[in-house]
Formats: C-alpha cells, sequence, structure tokens
C-alpha cells in the first residue's frame, strides 16, 4: 500500500528489508530453535492485513483503537497512520519493554509517536474487565493467551466494535489455542466471525447491538 507521508514508507521499507533478512535466518536456524529466540523476530502481521487493518480503521471512523501484541512496530505503523488519518487513540499493549521502546523510535521516525499511547504488561491484566471501549481491536499476542485476552477485552467492545486476530491457520503449531480461541468467540451471541484466508489467517469478528444479535 501506499501511504501518504513518505516518513511513513520509509519506516515501512525498513521493516520489509529487515523481515526479509530475519525469514532468511529463521530458515537457517537447526530445527526446534525458533521458539525459544521468536523474541528476536519481528514475526510481522504482513503488509496485507496491515493494508487491511489500516483500511478498517479508517472506515470504522474509529475513535479508540486497540493492538495486543506491539512487538517491534510493525502493525503498530499501519494502525497508527490510520488514527492519525481519522483522529482515533490508538492503545498498544505488549508484555516487552525493549520491543515497545523499539516500536517508540521507529514510530517516532514516521512521524506517528503522539497517535500512540505504549503500555507495558500482560494483556490480560491490563484491560481489566472492560474499563475503557474499543472501536477496533488488533489481537496477536502468543496464542496461548488468546483465550484469557479476548475474555478480558470482550467487555470492553464498542456497539460495533471489530476485532482483528492473527495466526488463525499459520504457524501450525497454534492451532489447538486457535481452536480454543475460535470456540469462545463464537460462543457469543452478540458476535458475527469470520476467518479470512489473509496473511497468516485472520479472524475477524464483529459486535452487534443485542437487539440485533443472533440466537
Ligand atoms: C506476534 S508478536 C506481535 C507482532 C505485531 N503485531 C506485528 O505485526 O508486528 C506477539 C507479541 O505479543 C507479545 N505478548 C505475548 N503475550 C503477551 C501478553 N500476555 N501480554 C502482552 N503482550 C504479549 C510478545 O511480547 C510479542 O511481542
Amino acid at each position: 500500500m501506499r501511504f501518504a507521508d513518505p516518513r511513513v514508507a520509509d519506516v515501512f521499507a525498513e521493516y520489509a528489508a529487515r523481515h526479509e533478512r530475519e525469514l532468511a535466518a529463521a530458515r537457517d536456524l537447526p530445527r526446534g530453535a525458533f521458539g525459544a529466540r521468536r523474541d528476536e523476530f519481528l514475526l510481522p502481521v504482513g503488509a496485507e492485513v496491515g493494508a487491511f487493518l489500516h483500511a478498517l480503521v479508517i472506515g470504522r471512523g474509529a475513535r479508540h483503537v486497540l493492538e495486543l501484541g506491539t512487538s517491534y512496530g510493525y502493525s503498530t505503523l499501519f494502525l497508527a497512520d490510520a488514527a492519525r488519518e481519522c483522529g482515533a487513540k490508538l492503545v498498544s499493549i505488549d508484555v516487552d519493554a525493549a520491543k515497545q521502546a523499539y516500536a517508540g523510535q521507529m514510530l517516532e521516525r514516521a512521524g506517528l509517536r503522539e497517535h500512540v499511547e505504549f503500555r507495558c504488561g500482560d494483556a490480560v491484566e491490563l484491560l481489566g474487565g472492560g474499563r475503557e471501549t474499543w472501536d477496533v481491536v488488533l489481537l496477536d499476542i502468543w496464542k496461548d493467551r488468546y483465550v484469557a485476552c479476548f475474555e478480558a477485552v470482550y467487555p470492553g467492545l464498542a456497539e460495533e466494535a471489530i476485532m482483528v486476530s492473527d495466526n488463525m491457520i499459520y504457524p501450525e503449531g497454534a492451532r489447538e489455542a486457535v481452536r480454543a480461541y475460535r470456540a469462545a468467540v463464537k460462543g457469543k451471541a452478540d458476535l458475527q466471525t469470520v476467518l479470512l484466508p489473509l496473511g497468516s489467517g485472520i479472524e475477524v469478528t464483529a459486535r452487534w447491538s443485542k437487539d440485533n444479535a443472533r440466537l
């Protein structure tokens, strides 16, 4: 996708180049070694999902956007650019302070830092039972925490909120956690949900007014 601000395009190009290098490095790792080193890698949602999120935030006219899983800020870049476009506030959560510091520097260089509030800690603990409401949510933390995180964010989903959850298809090792996650989502009567084969597979979930709820 094209970014209106060349600074955003430059930072995106840098992420894309780093990702290419990391894909090659990951291929060279001994079998089974990746898991222990996963924090070294961007693990990005990818450009297609990034563009989808960008369109979603703007199309929804979001005011409050939540990202769960900042990592090094790749997906944050798309969300923050869209947040600037439509005057939204983006809150981005990650348990890893060093990654968030890196993300903050990249966002600064892209001219987007003021549109993001970083919060560092466990997403489930920080969400704290729906004190804030969200129009668009990206869920992209470690998959074994998806169900707990979903239950924590669910009370805070605004009417007609949209939540996007990554890694529904890949990596294969996440499939059991993903099955449990999709079952939890489908268990809520006021949510409509569909799996789209974009990037690593995303679940797109919309909250409807309770009056319109499908049973
Ligand atoms: C797959 S990466 C996110 C990638 C990012 N969305 C992107 O596209 O660049 C997952 C991130 O979630 C963070 N994380 C994992 N479990 C978490 C939790 N319980 N609370 C907050 N962050 C968590 C990890 O530190 C990691 O940086």
